[in-house]
């Protein structure tokens, strides 16, 4: 018998959905805390219960090693970690990895922009959800719009092409910013995605109060703009519409209107080391323990990983009826 090499290893869960996208949260922290993902007093865990940074390196290269192509780095606020770039060189030479990708809210950008773009990170996601400093504030509690404006100017000095915004809007907050942020986004031409506000964390106001709905959002847009539908994707749950002649790409991200839970290839690692695998379930293992049992060898977190497939849900279960959050985790620990 000649030898031959064994298959290779791949995760694909019981509906037959193949699992190639990793989010990893580096951090639960974050230098803002906006309304509609943080309380105003959030306790963040203690340092010793976060992955290091050489395990959340290693976590990825597990990924990788079981046909995962493409890891987003989250957090909470990715950048905001001590020595983050010597992680993102680390993934840089994670070699089955095609495309690296980071989920910030911009504060430090302008920083970070340069060595993001030395580690080969192919797109980066903005959170914006006002042009008005003084709104800007009220929504993130501590933010500093300047900064931001800043580091998406940096970021497309450093020739980043795939800037994409990221805007939450609430209904009599930020809700008549829709039409401005888009042509900002026009403007620097960067995508656009609205998110519809998820029940995920308890917050301090009622979620059913501020709740938005992108079918609003996209009706408002096409009086303004001539909106014409696109079959691009992502590989992400957005429905993309375009402008004539523009390349700037508007997406909408509707986990209430819209059910994306069908084509789903991604779990999600949170900063303490649990695998979720559905942002708005609990099924979940930990991967901290086996990390620190078996320092030195990988299988049996590989081994965790592959039976973790066997629990992954079909959809989420949004509903913003319920007077209590889907999930009692925040996005800032689970990772956006
Ligand atoms: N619902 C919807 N979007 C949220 N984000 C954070 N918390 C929530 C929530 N509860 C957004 C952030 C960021 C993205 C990753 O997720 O604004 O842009
Ligand atoms: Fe921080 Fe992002 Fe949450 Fe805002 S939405 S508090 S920027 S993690």
């Amino acid at each position: 018998m000649s030898a031959q090499n064994p298959p290779p290893l791949t995760l694909i869960d019981q509906f037959n959905r193949k699992i190639n996208y990793l989010r990893l949260s580096i951090t639960d922290r974050c230098d803002f805390r906006c309304v509609y993902c943080m309380s105003e007093d959030m306790k963040f865990l203690p340092r010793d219960e976060v992955l290091s940074l050489e395990e959340s390196a290693r976590i990825i290269r597990i990924f990788a090693s079981l046909g995962v192509t493409k890891v987003r780095i989250t957090g909470g606020e990715p950048l905001v970690r001590k020595n983050i770039s010597w992680l993102f060189h680390e993934i840089s030479t994670i070699q089955p990895l095609k495309e690296i990708v980071i989920t910030t809210n911009g504060s430090q950008l302008a920083q970070h922009a340069h060595m993001l773009k030395m580690s080969q990170v192919k797109r980066i996601n903005i959170s914006l959800d006002s042009l008005d400093p003084v709104l800007f504030k009220k929504i993130t509690r501590t933010g500093d719009l300047n900064k931001v404006m800043l580091g998406i100017d940096e970021a497309i000095k450093e020739g980043f092409s795939n800037l994409k915004l990221n805007t939450v809007l609430m209904k009599g907050i930020n809700d008549h910013e829709a039409i401005d942020l888009v042509n900002f986004a026009l403007h620097k031409k960067m995508g656009i995605s609205f998110i519809e506000e998820m029940p995920l964390g308890d917050i301090d106001h009622k979620r059913k109060d501020t709740f938005v709905s992108n079918n609003e959002v996209l009706k408002k847009l096409q009086v303004h703009f001539n909106l014409i539908p696109t079959t691009f994707s992502s590989g992400g749950p957005a429905k993309y519409w375009q402008i004539a002649n523009q390349s700037t790409k508007i997406g909408f991200i509707s986990p209430h209107s819209h059910n994306f839970c069908d084509t789903c290839n991604r779990v999600r690692v949170s900063s303490k080391g649990e695998l979720f695998l559905c942002l708005g379930q609990e099924e979940k293992i930990e991967l901290m323990p086996l990390l620190r049992q078996y320092p030195d060898e990988d299988w049996p977190i590989q081994k965790a990983i592959i039976e973790s497939m066997t629990i992954k849900p079909e959809a989420h279960d949004f509903n913003l009826d319920t007077t209590k959050p889907a999930v009692v985790r925040f996005m800032s620990h689970t990772g956006g």
